[in-house]
């Protein structure tokens, strides 16, 4: 379990005592923000409620044996990911959403309120009653984590749920009329977190590049489409200091206002500007930005309609840049498996690879660009290698759960050995396109 896992238990608990809370329901999507808790102290756990989860660690959950509800979609990838991991915890229950396609960045709550809303209530109403919190605060701050406390009643932690644009909002005064909802937020938890972390990775020598490429200097404008939490346009400012009007924009208010604290935390606020849009329409003028970049969101909409608006705000001459999720390039796994093995998990889309119709997370990154009348298009597919920290551990979790007994016994031995000799590394493809507007 790598550090960033081991912490986040230790914050929660903080948070509990710091409420007065002995337990307290959970809900959550990601497996990084309750699989620690429930490994080293399940009793403070009086459920587990997984919304559109982003993997369950089944390990976990079968040793701890919490009352688990799980709320998913049955369409795609995600559905049929939950509904395998699923079929091995016999005693959970199950909400399935009827024609409902979740990944990271849909919007359940919105979507769906009153059939997750009534399925949450019967859950914890018919388990045992907790006291509510014992402090008058409704708002605040413990261990970098926020929390913000509605209706009284048996305490319901809710954690971030992935990308969705709404969280918990539509959802929080229905809940709030039968339990007391504690709402928690920063960096340490849900996509923040997760975004965070990917930011610490490898993953930056793929965004390095691609800044690079974009040959800014002084006084020139670059605007980030899907900014999230602002691990780029913050390493952006860091660089220039203010020499470059940086702007982020997204259409995920949470995240905006997680990005805003975050640049607050590294005093770098002052060079950055967050507004809220649409990538597909975009709240600028034509030729306002000298660049404009966007990095794993034309998964998540329609990437030609983002990218016409990529090339519409950009001056003439100006670049825009790009960087997607690959499904069809394969990983590399750097361990010495059999032949079978190694072709099963460096396979392009084992896991993950959700893009929404439309979405674009391929080499027609490159024709895309070319169509849309750009010039000198770089074209370079990259790997980001993982040797440490939480995105090996999530890449690494994310292929366990895909192998069987031999397989499994296989690829232990290969990862300890690999360990030992320090030549481990899972690396992650992307792709990765810059062109020029052309003048005229
Ligand atoms: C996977 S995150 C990437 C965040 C950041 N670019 C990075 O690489 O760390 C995708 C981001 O795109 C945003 N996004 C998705 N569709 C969008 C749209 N139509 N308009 C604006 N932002 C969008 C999401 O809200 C999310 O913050």
């Amino acid at each position: 379990m790598t550090e960033a896992h081991a912490t986040l238990p230790v914050r929660i608990i903080e948070l509990l005592k710091h409420l007065g809370l002995e337990r307290a329901h959970f809900a959550a999507c990601m497996p990084r923000d309750w699989e620690g808790l429930a490994a080293t102290h399940a009793e403070l756990i009086a459920s587990l409620t997984l919304i559109c989860p982003m993997g369950i660690n089944v390990h976990v959950l079968q040793s701890r044996s919490l009352p688990l509800l799980c709320v998913s979609g049955d369409r795609g990838r995600p559905g049929k990911e939950t509904e395998r991991e699923l079929a091995k915890l016999p005693g959970a229950r199950a909400l399935v959403l009827r024609d409902y396609f979740s990944p990271p960045w849909a919007d359940p709550i919105l979507h769906r309120r009153d059939e997750i809303g009534t399925a949450i209530i019967e859950f914890i109403s018919q388990l045992g009653a907790e006291a509510s919190p014992a402090i008058a605060e409704p708002n605040g701050e413990i261990a970098e984590i926020t929390y913000r406390i509605r209706g009284a009643g048996a305490p319901l932690i809710l954690l971030p749920l992935a990308l969705s644009p709404s969280q918990w909002e539509p959802l929080i005064e229905q809940l709030s009329r039968h339990c007391c909802t504690i709402t928690l937020g920063g960096a340490h938890v849900g996509m923040v977190a997760h975004l965070e972390t990917r930011a610490q990775s490898s993953y930056m020598r793929v965004i390095d590049q691609l800044i690079n490429e974009l040959n800014l200097t002084p006084g020139q404008s670059v605007l980030e489409v899907g900014c999230g939490p602002g691990a780029i346009v913050r390493r952006l400012a860091m660089r220039t200091q203010g020499r470059n009007k940086i702007v982020g924009v997204d259409v995920n208010q949470y995240l905006l206002r997680e990005a805003a604290a975050l640049a607050r935390r590294d005093k770098l606020d002052r060079f950055i500007e967050f507004q809220t849009g649409d990538a597909e329409q975009l709240p600028f003028r034509n030729d306002q930005f000298d660049a404009t970049i966007s990095c794993t969101v034309m998964e998540e909409g329609d990437a030609d309609r983002m990218l016409a608006e990529f090339v519409r705000v950009t001056k003439p001459g100006g670049k825009i840049g790009a960087v997607v999720r690959s499904t069809d390039l394969p990983r590399w796994v750097n361990l010495p498996l059999s032949a079978a093995l190694k072709q099963k998990v460096d396979a392009a889309g084992l896991f993950g690879g959700n893009v929404n119709d439309g979405g674009c997370a391929d080499a027609s990154l490159y024709r895309r660009f070319n169509r849309a009348g750009l010039a000198d298009v770089t074209m370079t597919p990259q790997w980001a290698p993982h040797k440490n920290g939480e995105r090996l551990q999530y890449l690494h979790d994310r292929i366990l759960a895909l192998l069987n007994g031999d397989e499994l016994f296989q690829w232990q031995d290969a990862v300890r050995k690999a360990q030992t000799d320090e030549t481990f590394f899972i690396a992650e493809p992307f792709h990765c396109a810059v062109g020029t507007k052309r003048k005229g």
